[in-house]
């Protein structure tokens, strides 16, 4: 499962940074927030667009006191205050806001904000379909092992003994992630280290040692 909605290579920020896009720069206000700051709930009132400029934000969604995470943002990607999920910020991050009013006339003047935009709600819909996906036919098992596996792929860094994913989650934030408990989480995790698949370097980043058997864990176990 996607732990994340990465834009492709031209991303807002850096269209913002360009002279002919300043006016349109201008209507967006930077705001610091401190790691833990919910940026935006179902029962706000007001309409706003928000680009991550710097840090992390967590988009998901709460019923009781249960949360499923439906996507992370980093720098450069985009959400809105007017939908069902709540965002809080994972890191100290810095968001730019602005209408959404003034935002949807900037799309309609400028074919490449609206091409942006098509394809960040693009990545969204995928991440959307991955989660269904998941949770229609795959258990925690297969979703957390679908989870790994795209991590390494999209961040992994060469290690010496396989591939080190540096997740930035803790168990608890995984489990929201991939949408199991904790408890179930902590114990897959133990059973894939005690097996020699993946190993723990510190809280927040893993060692796979062994991505094809990673691959396979489903089929094999
Ligand atoms: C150009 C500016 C935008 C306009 C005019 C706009 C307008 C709307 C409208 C009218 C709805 C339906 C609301 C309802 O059912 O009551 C909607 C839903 C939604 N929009 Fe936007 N939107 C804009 C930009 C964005 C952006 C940038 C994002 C995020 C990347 C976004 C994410 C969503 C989501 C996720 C929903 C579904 C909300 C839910 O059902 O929980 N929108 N939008």
């Amino acid at each position: 499962m996607p732990a994340k909605m990465k834009l492709t290579h031209i991303d807002l920020l850096r269209l913002f940074e360009s002279p002919e896009y300043a006016e349109v720069a201008r209507g967006f206000k930077e705001q610091k927030c401190a790691k833990k700051t919910v940026v935006c709930t179902p029962y706000d009132d007001g309409d706003r667009i928000f680009i991550v400029k710097s840090g992390r934000l967590r988009i998901f969604l709460s019923y009781d006191d249960r949360e499923f995470t439906l996507a992370l943002l980093e720098p450069g990607d985009i959400f809105s205050t007017h939908t069902r999920a709540f965002a809080e910020t994972l890191d100290e991050s810095i968001i730019l806001s602005g209408s959404t009013r003034m935002f949807q006339q900037k799309v309609v003047e400028s074919p490449e904000i609206a091409l942006v935009m098509v394809k960040v709600l693009g990545e969204l819909l995928k991440n959307s379909i991955t989660i269904i996906e998941g949770l229609a036919f795959k258990d925690a098992r297969m979703r957390l092992v679908d989870f790994l596996v795209t991590a390494a792929e999209e961040r992994g860094m060469p290690h010496p003994q396989g591939v080190s994913v540096e997740l930035g989650l803790n168990t608890e934030e995984i489990a929201n992630l991939v949408g199991a408990t904790r408890q179930t989480i902590s114990s897959l995790l133990n059973e894939l280290i005690k097996s020699g698949v993946v190993d723990k370097l510190n809280r927040r980043t893993l060692l796979i040692r062994d991505l094809p058997r990673l691959k396979d864990w489903n089929s094999l176990s």
